[in-house]
């Protein structure tokens, strides 16, 4: 137990510290509140400086990229439904022993990216169900504490990850207690000490990512005893951060050469021409099958063939990315490869620079099926010299993908792989601008893959045979080809109007057409697809109308054999404008929004049908007759008021001495009694002079100007009378004239003053009787003595006095 005393035991000092955190009476915690509706926890980049508290009903709690400094004892208790905590990217110096006690479900634990300088095996022992465990990139030197194993508890631990630059040593049973891993992943590049054995114990073992930098550079043991510990068949290596020089960096290999790995990648790789020949000396009959070089920079000039002499038969998947040639000008390209290239079935050499493969070299890849050259510098020449300019080459090969090379020629391309019997051709993100009218396909061509090119129409250049294709990102406007065996069809980002015609389409199951100027589609569109179950029309321009937005709705929430499998609010409205923006399964429209026409005539109809009762109402109430009298009465007052002008230029203007109104029924009564009595009195001793004085009386039969409007008569006539005598009787209540006289002079009466009304009752004519719109009679009668007309001939005289009582002049 030698090892015991060479890991610091600075952890001792540490239980004062955290004693005083527990103590703090002051617990002024702050909280964090951004849980989802399934309990998930996000508290990351909130600047907490304490973890803060949460609901305990919580699942999973993101805490990353905080402040915090320590967990103590309390800040996670209660949270036993937790089964995620992420504490990575905070400045964690300090954890309690039993911090994590509580945390009886936790599956995934996080403290990478910290400043935990120790490790304590008591923060796991409760973790019993816990199975990713992420301690990278903390400045801890050594995993073991004391006596005890950092892992022992950990039962059903798969995912582990742990290292980091100040990790200096590796002893035995540091990782005691793990016995079967999925993921293992180890930081290690300034690793110094490593006993051998260490991660040995670990089987099965799933995946196994290692940074050795520093190991394979200058401690090539460790790295070899590493290597030896991990190296099975079955487990993919990944190694990380290489930097290979000389032969001694590429011995390490041999323990896994001896294991015969199956699979080997390198990650951030830097490498030498000679290394590499060193490493494919050092690999050389191993039964690789997969090799795989990513971020790779290459110091060389491609000058391998000193290895070409070995046997590497076995491999069957090569991969190459993002490759950085620091010499590229003296590169002598992919031809030297050939020895290597003549066995993998699948090759990807992506984005490495490539602009040719030599004819010679495609011709030697006899078993190739799988071939992406995606993201280089390919043109329409070099692809048909790597293609060797359509002959027959290349016959087993399946999948084509030149994705993002600067291709222009649809029909060079075209002419190129006519001959080969591929099933799968991605030539997306190239400069294809136009398609030839037609072409010839291989006709075992099912998957075409032309998007984000140039294309601005389809012709009969697209195979029948396609069963998924990928036209996205184009400038395409319509789509007239019928393709029978489509499955799936892609069409965002071009400039469609409408849904292309589902006739054209009658095995299509999936159609994605975001981010076009679809306006809308209906139902009838959508039955026009006979086998449509997931559509993607999301971003588009939709005018909202009544029928759209009803429809969609009901599609959105599941109804119909078509599902939008895209996201809910990439539906929006883009008109009409009141809507613009809104996400149409939010949208509530009116009844008026969609039933506009019948809505405008029903309005109109209510106006009408209230116009006409108003009219009705008003005629009954006689309001027109009172609105023309009021006019009258307007314009009679202004008369009045010129005319009192002139009465007090020019006295003596008043002509008669009353007018009479009376109907033209009563005209006899007028003419017989009333005339004959006033006008021409018979002489009388026994009566003053002044009562048998003749006066003048104004008759409209007599005295109205012919030629002159009748109401301008009336109108006169009243203004230049002292008196108006009304004879009433039923005649006159059913006269509209006699009726406006009476109007006429009431107001007469207001604007004069004074008594200048005189009513004689012909006929008895009980107040009662008087129908109820002549309020102005009814209110005259109640307000104004009336002279009645007696029947016998005695008592006439009496009558005749009184009348010439109340006509008489003031100066009489
Ligand atoms: C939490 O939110 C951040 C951005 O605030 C995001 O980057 C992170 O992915 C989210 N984490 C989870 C688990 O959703
Ligand atoms: C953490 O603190 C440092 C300085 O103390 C500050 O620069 C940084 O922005 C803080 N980080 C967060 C996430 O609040
Ligand atoms: C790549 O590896 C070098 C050491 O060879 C290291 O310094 C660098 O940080 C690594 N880069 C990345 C992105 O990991
Ligand atoms: C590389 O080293 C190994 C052993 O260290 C030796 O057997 C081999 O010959 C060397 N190869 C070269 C090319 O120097
Ligand atoms: C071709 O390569 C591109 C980019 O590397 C990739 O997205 C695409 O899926 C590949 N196509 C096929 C058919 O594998
Ligand atoms: C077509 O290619 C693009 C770009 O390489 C890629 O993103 C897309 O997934 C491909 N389409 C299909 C259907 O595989």
């Amino acid at each position: 137990m030698r090892h015991l005393t060479t890991c610091p035991l600075t952890l001792l000092l540490l239980p004062s510290l955290i004693q005083g955190q527990i103590l703090d009476p002051d617990d002024g915690r702050p909280s964090c509140d951004h849980c989802d509706l399934h309990l998930s926890c996000n508290c990351s980049f909130s600047g907490f400086t304490r973890v803060p508290t949460v609901t305990d009903q919580a699942l999973s709690l993101d805490l990353s990229f905080n402040n915090i400094t320590m967990v103590t004892q309390d800040d996670l208790m209660g949270h036993s439904r937790l089964r995620a905590l992420d504490l990575h990217g905070n400045r964690l110096a300090v954890i309690h022993p039993s911090a994590f006690d509580s945390l009886w479900s936790l599956e995934e634990l996080d403290l990478s990216g910290n400043l935990l300088t120790t490790l304590n095996h008591n923060w796991f022992s409760k973790l019993e169900v816990l199975q990713q465990l992420n301690l990278l990139d903390n400045p801890y030197r050594c995993l073991s504490h004391l006596s005890s194993s950092l892992f022992q508890g950990l039962v059903r631990l798969r995912r582990l990850k742990f290292g980091g630059s100040d990790l200096k040593e590796l002893r035995t049973g540091d990782l005691l207690g793990v016995t079967e891993l999925a993921d293992l992943t180890v930081h290690a590049n300034n690793l110094a000490r490593y006993d051998s054995g260490t991660l040995g114990d670990i089987w099965p073992l799933g995946r196994v990512t290692l940074s050795l930098h520093g190991p394979f550079l200058t401690n090539v043991a460790v790295a070899a005893a590493v290597l030896a510990d991990i190296s099975y068949p079955e487990t993919p290596i990944t190694l990380e951060d290489l930097h290979l020089v000389g032969n001694q960096s590429v011995q390490p290999f041999r323990e896994s050469a001896k294991r015969r790995i199956r699979h080997l990648s390198f990650r951030n790789f830097s490498v030498s021409d000679e290394s590499i020949v060193d490493l494919l000396v050092v690999l050389d009959g191993v039964p690789l099958s997969l090799v795989s070089f990513e971020d790779v920079t290459l110091n060389g000039e491609g000058r391998w063939e000193k290895g070409s002499w070995t046997d590497h038969k076995n491999i069957d998947q090569f991969f190459l990315r993002n490759v950085v040639v620091l010499d590229v000008f003296k590169f002598t390209s992919l031809v030297k490869l050939k020895f290597l290239l003549q066995y993998p079935r699948t090759v990807s050499v992506t984005n490495a620079g490539v602009f040719v493969i030599p004819c010679e070299t495609s011709r030697l890849l006899v078993n190739l099926q799988y071939l992406d050259l995606s993201s280089n510098l390919l043109t329409d020449l070099t692809l048909a010299e790597s293609l060797c300019h359509g002959e027959k080459t290349l016959e087993e090969l399946r999948v084509l993908n030149i994705s993002g090379n600067p291709l222009k020629s649809l029909s060079m391309m075209n002419r190129l792989v006519a001959k080969l019997k591929l099933t799968h051709l991605d030539i997306s993100r190239t400069g294809y601008s136009s398609m030839p009218s037609s072409c010839s396909w291989p006709s075992t061509l099912k998957y075409l893959n032309i998007s984000r090119a140039k294309l601005r129409s389809i012709t009969d250049c697209l195979p029948t045979s396609l069963e998924v294709l990928d036209l996205s990102y184009n400038d395409l406007k319509s789509f007239s080809r019928a393709l029978p065996l489509l499955r799936e069809l892609y069409l965002s980002g071009n400039k469609f109007l409408r849904l292309p015609a589902g006739q054209s389409f009658p095995n299509l199951q999936t159609l994605t057409i975001q981010f076009n100027t679809l306006n809308v589609f209906s139902l009838p569109d959508l039955r026009s697809y006979r086998r449509l179950e997931n559509l993607q029309a999301g971003y588009n321009k939709f005018i909202c109308t009544c029928d759209f937005v009803n429809f969609l709705q009901s599609q959105l929430k599941g109804g119909g054999d078509v599902k939008l499998t895209d996201r809910e609010d990439g539906y929006v409205c883009d008109s009409p404008f009141h809507l613009k923006g809104e996400a149409v399964s939010q949208v509530r429209l009116s009844v008026r929004d969609c039933h506009q026409v019948l809505f405008i005539s029903l309005c109109c109809g209510v106006f009408l049908f209230i116009g006409v009762l108003l009219c009705v109402l008003l005629w009954r109430l006689h309001t027109f007759w009172y609105i023309k009298m009021t006019w009258a009465w307007l314009k009679a007052k202004r008369c009045s008021q010129k005319q009192r002008k002139d009465t007090v230029e020019s006295e003596g203007l008043l002509s008669f001495d009353a007018f009479v109104s009376y109907s033209e029924r009563d005209s006899s009564w007028v003419e017989n009694f009333l005339v004959p009595e006033l006008e021409e009195p018979t002489e009388d001793s026994s009566r003053s002079p002044s009562f048998s004085r003749p006066m003048s009386l104004c008759l409209h039969k007599r005295d109205f100007l012919p030629g002159y409007p009748i109401m301008d008569n009336i109108m006169s006539a009243i203004e230049h009378s002292r008196r108006t005598i009304f004879v009433l009787s039923e005649n006159f209540v059913q006269s509209d004239w006699c009726r406006y006289e009476l109007d006429f002079s009431h107001f007469w009466l207001f604007d004069v003053g004074g008594d200048a009304a005189i009513l004689i009752l012909l006929e008895p004519l009980p107040k009662d009787n008087v129908p109820k719109r002549f309020y102005k009679l009814r209110k005259l009668m109640s307000s104004t003595t009336y002279l009645e007309w007696p029947q016998e001939e005695d008592r006439r005289p009496e009558f005749w006095r009184s009348l010439r009582n109340a006509l008489k002049r003031d100066g009489d």
